[in-house]
């Protein structure tokens, strides 16, 4: 296929290979978005009389048909092809001829993938919010099961205060909550219609941008159209970093498995479906998936980092380094899309030793509690602290049950607020559930076929 910019003279092979790189395999990833947003942009053009009603029919059967085959995995790209909207608009040439050629009219590539990508990254925030927000209930659910379950609570990796199974499952559960509200923010500012645009600076046609905005069940216009285009890659990067709050979350989750499921500690212990063996030691259980999900986390930081540095100092308008920001935004909100399953499905078969935690909450863990027990019969904190230090062995087991029990101040482990965290969490699940379903119901109206995603995983 030739370029569309293609005129009297063919790119060198070279220069193909390396300026298309890898783009147009990427670009399977947004064949339905673009195919959705190129109805969204032919409904517009129709609308201010540049297309008749019947071309704009034929180009909506051939987008139609370029997301059903695209569903089926069977829309090829090729590198001569450059990337998704080359192929698109040759498909629609070849299918219906002259009205092929008139869909590019006042679109440039530029705000062309910068639509694509939108719709892209607002349906992958909402459903990364939703996950990460399912996987935050299913911790609350782990805390309000053992919630009386004590264990050492460590600062230093030290043995420190008591701590249950509640407390510890619960943090997690409120860090996501918060990291799954930040995505909820970021999904609103991607909620905005790049589309008309244009290669950074309109055109002098009169696009109905709102109208085209609406068609894709955008809450609003993007203003400025340098904006739109200079916006390309600061999403991205924005939220990639919201999905690295969560990998960072994910990852210290993983590390404090590690550790308690090791023999050594035995406080959890993981099926052996969820871990690998060695080629050599018969006897060997191991943790890979946590590892790979510590490693992971790093995959999500780096794909932040690099749109980031790829962006820092370009100029204003479109330039051809934000087809490198592509690559990063895909594979690290994959890998951060894969560390929240992979935490659901470990969560679920995870089994708490209670007698191993009990064993575990050693005498030395009761010394402050130990102190304040005289301080609250009167005596001064300090020389107390002194007193107890000075005769740790002393210091005898205190009932590792009752001690967290006693715990009630706010957030302590006899006062763990789980109930409102499952509120917040729930009305934060039903927000999502709300948006996906207004998208849902705006690619219907578009193409007409029930349930399309743009996210294909
Ligand atoms: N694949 C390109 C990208 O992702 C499409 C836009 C090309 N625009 C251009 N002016 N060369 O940025």
């Amino acid at each position: 296929m030739s370029k569309l910019w293609q005129k009297d003279y063919s790119l060198d092979s070279l220069m193909e290979e390396f300026t298309v790189s890898n783009d147009y395999v990427l670009d399977q990833q947004l064949v339905i978005a673009d195919c959705l947003a190129s109805i969204a942009h032919a409904r517009g053009l129709q609308h201010i009389g540049i297309l008749t009603e019947e071309e704009l029919s034929n180009l909506e059967k051939g987008l139609q048909r370029v997301i059903e085959l695209r569903q089926k995995d069977d829309f090829p790209i090729t590198i001569a092809d450059e990337d998704c909207h080359t192929a698109i608009e040759a498909f629609l040439t070849k299918e219906y001829g002259e009205v092929g050629k008139k869909i590019h009219t006042g679109r440039s590539r530029n705000d062309q993938v910068q639509t694509a990508l939108r719709v892209w990254m607002r349906e992958f925030t909402l459903k990364m919010c939703k996950a990460t927000g399912e996987l935050s209930e299913a911790l609350l659910a782990f805390a309000q099961k053992y919630e009386d379950v004590p264990m050492p609570g460590r600062t230093h990796m030290q043995i420190a205060m008591p701590s249950s199974v509640g407390l510890w499952a619960a943090s997690f559960a409120e860090e996501l909550y918060d990291e799954a509200q930040h995505l909820m923010h970021l999904s609103w500012m991607l909620d905005q219609s790049p589309l008309g645009s244009a290669a950074s600076y309109g055109v002098p046609i009169p696009l109905d941008r709102q109208f085209t905005s609406e068609q894709m069940g955008f809450t609003r216009v993007q203003n400025n159209v340098l904006y739109a285009n200079n916006s390309r890659g600061k999403f991205e990067a924005m939220l990639l970093d919201g999905c690295d709050y969560i990998a960072l979350t994910l990852s210290k989750l993983a590390q404090d498995l590690i550790l308690f499921t090791l023999p050594e500690f035995g406080y959890f212990s993981l099926p052996k479906e969820l871990c690998t063996g060695s080629s050599i030691m018969p006897q060997k259980k191991n943790p890979d998936g946590l590892e790979l999900a510590r490693s992971r986390s790093s995959v999500v930081s780096a794909s932040a980092q690099r749109v980031k540095s790829i962006i820092r100092s370009l100029p204003s308008g479109y330039n051809r380094d934000f087809q490198d920001t592509k690559e990063p935004l895909l594979t690290g909100t994959k890998a951060s899309w894969q560390l929240v399953q992979i935490f659901k499905r470990m969560l679920s078969g995870l089994q708490v030793n209670e007698e191993a935690l009990i064993a575990g909450c050693t005498p030395e863990l009761y010394a402050t509690d130990v102190v304040l027990k005289q301080v609250m019969e009167g005596k001064n904190f300090r020389d107390t602290y002194k007193e107890v230090g000075l005769h740790l062995n002393a210091v005898s087991k205190l009932d590792p049950i009752k001690t967290i029990q006693e715990r009630t101040s706010i957030g302590t482990t006899g006062n763990l607020g789980l109930d409102e965290d499952q509120l917040f969490i729930s009305l934060l699940i039903s927000g999502c559930n709300e948006v996906l379903a207004s998208y849902a119901k705006a690619y219907k109206e578009l193409c007409g076929i029930e349930d399309v995603e743009t996210v294909l995983y």
